[in-house]
């Protein structure tokens, strides 16, 4: 009886300490999709000047973009990817991807020229993915003539710095198998890996034509319950720039 009664305490703490946590996490998100601009804090990343293209960055949420640049961000996202999708199970519709691209939760980071014609952006999310807080990114998205010139690892990071500065744990994407740009990109440079909710990591037989890569994103203060993974690359700037002080 009385090791019953302990027990089911223990389980009972276990519960409210995993209650607090999901509400923690949820405020998190909350409190991060609340900020006005999440580039603030890294104005150096504003800038890129490099390998003969200069671009101007910028973080905004999709109701505050202008008509044209919403379309051009599908333009561009169906040019590059349509018949990836179409390779998939996935298959393409326009009516799905126009749909996830305006959700109102949905965050762009774009980069433009200085006439400003867009040439690059993220869609991004801060967002709850299995109980955990975390940056998702849906897209990212080079017009060619700005590819191999170092923006997209430069735009990755400005990535894992907001997720770093606004206590995500952790930089998710989802990237079709039969990319090879995006597997070389993602895993090789950028040393993204497989994440434990990837269909790939498990026990299934199915093949399937994606799959889950993160990054785990070092806490503020070592808070967490479970420490964070150690990452492989710190977050210099591909730019040049002094990162010194955006870290806390
Ligand atoms: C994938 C993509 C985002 C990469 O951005 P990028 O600015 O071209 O990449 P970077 O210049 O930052 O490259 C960093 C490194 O990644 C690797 N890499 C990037 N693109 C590659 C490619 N096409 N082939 C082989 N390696 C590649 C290289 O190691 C490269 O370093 P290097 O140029 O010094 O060899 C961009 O090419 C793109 O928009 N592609 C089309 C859309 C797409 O596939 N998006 C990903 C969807 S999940």
């Amino acid at each position: 009886m009385g090791r019953k009664s302990a027990k089911s305490k223990e389980k009972k703490m276990k519960r409210k300490e995993e209650n607090a946590k999901f509400e923690a996490s949820i405020k998190k998100v909350a409190e991060a999709n609340a900020i006005e601009d999440p580039m603030a804090p890294f104005p150096v990343f504003k800038k890129y000047d490099r390998n003969g293209i200069s671009l101007t960055l910028e973080t905004r949420l999709v109701d505050s973009l202008e008509k044209d640049t919403v379309e051009w961000i599908f333009d561009l996202t169906k040019r590059n990817m349509q018949s990836l999708y179409e390779q998939s199970d996935w298959g393409w519709s326009d009516r799905d991807k126009r749909e996830e691209m305006t959700d109102s939760r949905a965050w762009y980071l774009l980069a433009r020229t200085p006439e400003g014609k867009p040439v690059a952006f993220s869609h991004f999310r801060f967002d709850m993915e299995e109980g955990d807080e975390v940056l998702y990114c849906y897209e990212i998205q080079l017009e060619k003539e700005v590819r191999r010139k170092g923006l997209g690892k430069f735009m990755m990071q400005i990535l894992e710095l907001m997720a770093h500065r606004y206590g995500m744990i952790k930089v998710i994407l989802t990237a079709f198998k039969h990319n090879p740009d995006a597997q070389k990109f993602f895993r090789e440079k950028l040393k993204y890996e497989v994440d434990e909710i990837s269909p790939e990591a498990s026990m299934y037989e199915e093949d399937f034509t994606y799959v889950i890569l993160s990054k785990p994103i070092p806490q503020k203060g070592a808070s967490k319950t479970e420490p964070a993974k150690p990452v492989t690359s710190p977050l210099k700037p591909s730019n040049g720039a002094s990162t010194e002080g955006l870290i806390a």
